[in-house]
Formats: C-alpha cells, sequence, structure tokens
C-alpha cells in the first residue's frame, strides 16, 4: 500500500496537465484501478485483516483524491497565470488615430433643403429611380413625338428581344414623383421630393447622375403667387440672406403657365455672391401643374391647382458653399470630400429654425 502511495502521490505531482492526471485518476482511483482492485479484495481477507485493511485502503483512496484535486486546481492556475501574462495589455498607450468620414455636400444640402420645407409643411415623397415611361413621361404630358423625349437624353433600359413589358428608363427628373405622389394621396398635397436623376451629358456643369428636389403643393387656390412666396422663403433661409428671385415665361409640356426662375448674385472677382448684386443665376424650372398633369394623377383639374418646380440640388450645393467643378461631385476622391464635406456634429444648423 505504501508503494501504491509513493507511485501515484509523486505521479500526479509530476503531471503536466489535466490529461495526465485524469489518466492517473483512472489507474488508481478508477472502476479497474489499483487502489479499487485492492478493496475489491477485502471481501477474501479475515475479519482483524480486513479491519486493519479497509480504513488504510479507505485512506489511501482519499489522499490520492485530493492530491488529484489540489494538482488540477494548481494547473488551472497555472495557465490562467499563463494567459494572463500573454494577453496582457497597455490600456495606457494612446490609442491610433482614425480618419472620421465626412457628410458629402449633396447628403448635406439634401437635409437642409428638407428641413426648410418641412418647417413650410411640405413632406417629402421617393419614387424608384428606373422609372417606366408612363410615369416619366406620357403622364407628365410628354408624348412620344415630344422633342423633349430627345432634350433630356434619356437612358434606356436594355430589353430582350420579346420583353413586352412597358419600356424603362432612368427617370431624367423628379417630375414623375409628383404623379405617383398625386396618386397615392390626391388632394390637397404639399410633398418636395429630392432624389437621383440621369442624363446623358457630361462637362464642367453636368454629370449623367445628378439630383433634383421636386416640390408640388396642390389645393382649392394654390396660386403663382403661392409660388414665388415659398421659393423666396426658400432661398432665402437656404442662403442666410434676402434672396429676391425673378421669375422668366418658360415652357414645360407639364405646367402652365411656366416659369423659369432666377436668383440675384453677383459676380465679383469671380466668386458669385448670391442675393446682392445686378446679376441674375437660373435656378429651377416650375410652373401651375397642367390640368393633364392632375387628370393622370387621379386629381379633378377642375376642382384642384397647384404648382410644381424642380430645383438642382447638386447646384444648389456648388452656389452655397463655393464648389467650382460638378464633376468631382462624384469622383469619389478622398481629398475632395475631407475638403467639401461635413463633420457629422458639425453642421450648419437650419434646423434651428427659418430666423435663427
Ligand atoms: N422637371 C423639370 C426639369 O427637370 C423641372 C420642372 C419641375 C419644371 C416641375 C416645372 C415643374 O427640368
Amino acid at each position: 500500500m505504501e508503494e501504491l502511495r509513493q507511485k501515484y502521490i509523486a505521479a500526479i505531482a509530476a503531471a503536466a496537465d489535466e490529461g495526465a492526471l485524469e489518466s492517473l485518476r483512472v489507474q488508481a482511483v478508477g472502476k479497474k484501478g489499483e487502489v479499487s482492485l485492492k478493496m475489491r479484495e477485502l471481501g477474501k481477507m479475515s475479519p482483524e485483516e480486513r479491519q486493519v485493511a479497509g480504513p488504510a485502503l479507505n485512506a489511501l483512496k482519499e489522499e490520492i483524491n485530493s492530491a488529484l484535486a489540489a494538482k488540477k486546481a494548481a494547473l488551472a492556475d497555472v495557465a490562467l497565470e499563463e494567459r494572463l501574462r500573454a494577453e496582457w495589455l497597455d490600456v495606457t498607450l494612446p490609442a491610433r488615430t482614425r480618419r472620421v468620414g465626412s457628410i458629402h455636400p449633396v447628403s448635406q444640402v439634401t437635409e437642409e433643403v428638407t428641413a426648410i420645407f418641412a418647417d413650410m409643411g411640405f413632406g417629402v415623397a421617393e419614387g424608384p429611380q428606373v422609372e417606366d415611361d408612363w410615369h416619366n413621361f406620357d403622364a407628365l404630358n410628354i408624348p412620344g413625338h415630344h422633342p423633349a423625349r430627345a432634350e433630356m437624353d434619356t437612358f434606356y433600359m436594355a430589353r430582350a428581344e420579346g420583353d413586352n413589358r412597358p419600356p424603362h428608363v432612368l427617370r431624367t427628373h423628379t417630375s414623375p414623383v409628383q404623379i405617383r405622389s398625386m396618386m397615392k394621396h390626391g388632394a390637397p398635397l404639399r410633398i418636395i421630393c429630392p432624389g437621383r436623376v440621369y442624363r446623358c451629358d457630361y462637362d464642367q456643369t453636368h454629370t449623367p447622375m445628378f439630383h433634383q428636389v421636386e416640390g408640388l403643393a396642390i389645393g382649392r387656390d394654390i396660386s403663382m403667387a403661392n409660388l414665388k412666396w415659398v421659393l423666396e422663403e426658400f432661398f432665402s433661409a437656404f442662403f442666410g440672406t434676402h434672396v429676391e428671385t425673378r421669375f422668366r415665361a418658360s415652357h414645360f409640356p407639364f405646367t402652365e403657365p411656366s416659369a423659369e426662375v432666377d436668383i440675384r448674385c453677383s459676380w465679383e472677382g469671380g466668386t458669385v455672391k448670391v442675393g446682392e448684386g445686378d446679376d441674375w443665376l437660373e435656378v429651377l424650372g416650375s410652373g401651375m401643374v397642367h390640368p393633364k398633369v392632375l387628370t393622370a394623377g387621379n386629381i379633378d383639374p377642375l376642382a384642384w391647382q397647384g404648382f410644381a418646380f424642380g430645383i438642382g440640388i447638386d447646384r444648389l450645393a456648388m452656389l452655397k458653399y463655393g464648389i467650382p467643378d460638378l464633376r468631382a461631385f462624384f469622383d469619389s476622391d478622398l481629398r475632395w470630400l475631407r475638403h467639401y464635406g461635413f463633420a457629422s456634429l458639425d453642421v450648419p444648423s437650419i434646423h434651428a429654425g427659418i430666423s435663427a
């Protein structure tokens, strides 16, 4: 018995890991372990022998079990120590600096425009960028032979031979959202629709994708006078100074009468200043919604009337923030974005209110 004791106590002390400990446990006190087998022999002993050997074997078994438990705890401590040493980190080291993203001028201006019109009671509507030609053209009183279809340099979606779905285009303006909003909500209605539009055009002031914001107000007696007030209110809030507008008679198939609107500006020293000077800059198209367009939108033109306008968002961003080349907007050049972008927590606060 003493031999067994010495053998196992020494082996347990020397065990390198939990696996070794476990096989020692099986060898010594497992069901067929050496100590267990000895215990089975107790039955064959005389009562006197048993009285000595029984307690001694039990004591041995207990000693081995507690040696196993102690060694197991010691191994776990060592493992933990080891891990703590290996995973140590110096929380006093200064953090690595990270580039923070910035808000693109188009997002920024869209946000500002939305906030200003929201203050005037306009909700925001959206429509698909891939539009069917009915919403983009026909419903807006631009029939198939109309030159506006060609003028707009439309991108048509490819169609497989035999596909008889209606032709689809990349919307050439946000005006189709007028139709969708009229059909969805009926009259009265007061919405703006900001979004991407597409035309096949590319130079310093044109990109094949750009942004517009459409405006639409329909009521019983909404007039051009309301349009002029809303636009002047908008431009003054947007540029932070009183901005005069000039209406020039124009033509759009979906408005009658139609007007292009200029804002007062100066060009002194090669840079534009909005709100002062003797020059005029064209910024949008507008007019009273054509009766045929109301009809296409399921609104009775004898009971309702209203105005609509479309403004170029990118153009507004260039004017307000002095950005010279439109193409750079969409080059995704990080140096440009860092220069002209806005920090997410440091944006001009139009939300503070128009009069702020
Ligand atoms: N859709 C016109 C354009 O893209 C702008 C416009 C909108 C004109 C609404 C009148 C009314 O040029």
